[in-house]
């Protein structure tokens, strides 16, 4: 009588297991993996903008307030982008002839916003208020790093639910006390040397679905 199967069937059925044993897992690892990568979360890629706008001359060397160009953020929801009426304020006098603001000059005479590209953003089914946040204390730096030391504004935090809800509830400063924001912001070390950004209270009853999903 043949043999039922061919001798090559062994070593099929081996790799057809071996196959089976990685893929299996890797149906549940890879996305597991893939969600907290930085190309999902879109954190620390510069997102490249129609004005090489630099934080560091304007706040640090100019020293100008946060809240100056991003009126909104202690008011509303939004903490906004400046209009370039904003830009032009100053721009119409000093470095008026520089070429990296044409694009400046061009959106002010043709009253066409100039298109800045989004770098934080929360999906449509999330609920965020800016004003609810910075009145209760918490600074800029505590959600968005130390913008004052960034050539062009990037994401510094996964702005993925589990942080929202560590902030609300679970461990209000673990970012703040995390050793690499302590050397993001040098010389702010407020009473804790631990605690460079102030600290938060939790804030439990914030932590139900519907405060963030409405
Ligand atoms: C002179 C005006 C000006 C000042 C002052 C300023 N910004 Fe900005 N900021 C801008 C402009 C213009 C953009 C949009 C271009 C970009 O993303 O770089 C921006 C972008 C940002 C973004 C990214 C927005 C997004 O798309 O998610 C953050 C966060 C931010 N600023 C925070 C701050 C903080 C914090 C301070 C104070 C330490 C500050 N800014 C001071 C003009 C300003
Ligand atoms: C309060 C005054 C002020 C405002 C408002 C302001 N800037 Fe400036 N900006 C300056 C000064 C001063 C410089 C000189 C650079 C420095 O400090 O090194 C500068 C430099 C620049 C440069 C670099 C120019 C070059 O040739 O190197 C760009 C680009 C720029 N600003 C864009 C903007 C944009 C876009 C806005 C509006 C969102 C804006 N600025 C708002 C004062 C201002
Ligand atoms: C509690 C965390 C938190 C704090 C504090 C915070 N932000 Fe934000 N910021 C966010 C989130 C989340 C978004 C995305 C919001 C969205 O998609 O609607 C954002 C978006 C922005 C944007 C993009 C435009 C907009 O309005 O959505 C700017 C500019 C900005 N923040 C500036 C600031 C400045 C300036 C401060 C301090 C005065 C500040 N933020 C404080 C979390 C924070
Ligand atoms: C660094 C701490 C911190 C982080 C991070 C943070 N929150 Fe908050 N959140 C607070 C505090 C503090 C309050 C105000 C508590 C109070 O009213 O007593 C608050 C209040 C709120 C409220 C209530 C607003 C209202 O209308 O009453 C919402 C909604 C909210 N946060 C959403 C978010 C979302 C969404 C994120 C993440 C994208 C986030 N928060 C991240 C600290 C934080
Ligand atoms: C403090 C704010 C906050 C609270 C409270 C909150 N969420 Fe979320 N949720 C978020 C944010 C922010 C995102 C978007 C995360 C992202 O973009 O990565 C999100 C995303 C989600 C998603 C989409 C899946 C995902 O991971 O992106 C689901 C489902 C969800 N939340 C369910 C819930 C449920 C159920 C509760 C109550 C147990 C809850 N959320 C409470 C802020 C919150």
């Amino acid at each position: 009588m043949p043999a039922l199967f061919p001798v090559w069937s062994d070593t099929a059925l081996r790799i057809t297991l071996g196959v089976l044993g990685l893929a299996i897992p890797g149906v549940f690892v890879v996305p597991i993996v893939y969600v907290r990568t930085p190309y999902n979360l879109n954190r620390h890629f510069d997102v490249m903008q129609p004005v090489q706008f630099d934080h560091r001359h304007h706040v640090k060397d100019d020293g100008i307030k946060c809240l100056y160009c991003h009126d909104g953020a202690d008011r509303v929801a939004y903490a906004g982008v400046p209009s370039t009426q904003v830009c032009m304020g100053c721009h119409s006098q000093v470095w008026n002839q520089s070429p990296m603001l044409e694009p400046v000059r061009r959106s002010y005479f043709s009253g066409q916003p100039i298109p800045w590209n989004r770098v934080h953003l929360v999906p449509d089914f999330v609920f965020f208020n800016h004003a609810v946040h910075v009145k209760n204390g918490i600074e800029c730096a505590h959600c968005h790093g130390d913008v004052t030391a960034m050539p062009i504004a990037r994401k510094e935090r996964m702005f993925t639910m589990g942080w929202c809800l560590d902030c609300h509830s679970r461990q209000p400063d673990r970012y703040a006390a995390a050793p690499r924001l302590a050397a993001l912001v040098p010389g702010k070390l407020p009473g804790d040397a631990k605690t460079p950004l102030g600290h938060v209270e939790p804030v439990p009853h914030l932590m139900t679905c519907t405060t963030c999903h409405r």
